[in-house]
């Protein structure tokens, strides 16, 4: 079989890949190692910036989006007890961000792509990538106890943190910068309304914790945890009990519990991978960068970096130029660690740090104080929240 892009993963980044390229009348098959139902069974970060928005828009899957989707002009910043407002609207000028789970996104792509009748094989065993660094590059899978090869122009590794594309780079010819912070989010979702209108990030004495929301009834509730700790051990009223002890007066008073949907534990980490192309095959999303979740910058770089492949590789196909296949990893790179510095900045800000003797707790409030008197270092925060222009950095 042959393509023009063989594309790894069918996350987000994957989808809308393929979705992008097919507007653009460029051919592409998907390989996804799970099934369609294991992949929408992941539970993620909900919030979208306008980018994401817009390119969700672009390739026609925006519609249930609009009329379920929550637009937020503010998020809460709680400490010691009490709530601060960051006028995320107001201080950027207008702009807010939408409320809406990447669960959705996931199911509305894969709608998009199953109504358009495009090809993705799903439950893909063993695939493999081969001749990137000439111009032939192929990929092999297995399914229902065949192999199959596909021969096409390029591969993009939309295959996640745990893919195989970034596996298949010989070590010499990539750099990884990674640090792993010492904690995880234990998440809880529940079909309860949420405590608050907007989303609230609580700095508590016990760790940080995160109020969320996937509509007006049903919530995504996160707490720090050790990296010890195993999801068994957090019983449903368990989780409730702690996330009260980290709530305020109001937050107590206003909580619906109930029992949870869903529940995990997820390590929190910062990585970058540089660079992201290899001869004609690319990474994108998670397969490159891993961003830790707060702030939910995951999938808005994802939804970037497919942005700026999708237009390199139609300017290489419609207008024969290599320009922007040889930009993209700097391109995205350049938004990329804005994004990254300004997630660890955030979870420095928020989360409680074992064994630093408190100075951590001292520079957070330090940090705080800044942040509520300074205009300026108010609108820092905003404007990184719902996200940096796309041509910031051109
Ligand atoms: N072969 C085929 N598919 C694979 C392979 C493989 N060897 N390895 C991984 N995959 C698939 C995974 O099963 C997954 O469905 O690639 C997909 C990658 O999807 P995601 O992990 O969701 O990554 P991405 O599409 O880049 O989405 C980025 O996800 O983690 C969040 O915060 C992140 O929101 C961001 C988004
Ligand atoms: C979520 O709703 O899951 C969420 C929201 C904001 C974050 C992280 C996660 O910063």
């Amino acid at each position: 079989m042959r393509t023009q892009v063989a594309i790894i993963g069918a996350g987000p980044s994957g989808l809308l890949l393929g979705a992008l390229l097919h507007k653009a009348g460029i051919d592409a098959v998907i390989l996804e190692r799970q099934s369609a139902e294991y992949v929408l069974g992941r539970i993620r970060a909900g919030i979208l910036e306008q980018v994401a928005v817009d390119l969700l828009d672009e390739v026609g899957a925006g519609s249930r989006m609009h009329q379920e989707g929550l637009v937020h002009g503010g998020i809460e910043l709680l400490f010691d007890g009490k709530r601060h407002r960051i006028d995320l609207n107001h201080l950027t000028g207008g702009k807010n961000v939408m409320v809406y789970g990447q669960t959705e996104v996931t199911r509305d792509l894969i709608e998009a792509r199953r109504a358009l009748g495009l090809p993705t094989v799903y439950e893909a065993r063993n695939v493999a990538v081969h001749g990137f660094d000439t111009t032939h590059p192929s990929v092999t899978y297995e399914k229902d106890g065949k192999t199959h090869e596909i021969q096409c122009d390029f591969i993009a590794g939309c295959d996640g943190f745990h893919g195989v594309c970034r596996a298949s780079v010989p070590r010499g010819a990539i750099t990884e910068y990674e640090k792993v912070y010492p904690f995880g989010w234990l998440g809880l979702l529940s079909d309860t309304p949420p405590v608050a209108d907007e989303l609230i990030y609580i700095n508590s004495p016990r760790g940080f914790g995160l109020c969320s929301q996937r509509s007006k009834t049903r919530s995504r509730y996160y707490l720090q945890v050790p990296l010890t700790d195993k999801v068994e051990q957090w019983s449903d009223e368990a989780f409730w009990a702690e996330l009260r002890l980290r709530l305020d007066e109001e937050g107590r008073e206003k909580l619906v519990t109930g029992p949870s949907l869903e529940k995990s534990i997820a390590p929190l980490r910062s990585f970058v991978t540089e660079p992201l192309r290899f001869g004609r095959m690319f990474l994108a999303g998670d397969a490159g960068h891993i961003v830790p979740p707060t702030g939910a910058k995951g999938l808005n770089l994802a939804a970037t970096d497919v942005k700026y492949l999708s237009q390199a590789l139609i300017e290489y196909y419609v207008e024969k130029s290599q320009a922007g296949i040889d930009g993209y990893s700097q391109r995205c790179l350049a938004r990329i660690w804005k994004a990254e510095r300004f997630s660890w900045w955030f979870t420095s800000l928020m989360h409680r740090f074992p064994d630093d003797g408190g100075i951590n707790a001292k520079f957070q409030s330090a940090e705080l104080d800044y942040v509520l008197r300074s205009e300026a270092a108010a609108r820092t925060v905003a404007e990184n929240y719902v996200g940096l222009p796309l041509d910031f950095n051109d």
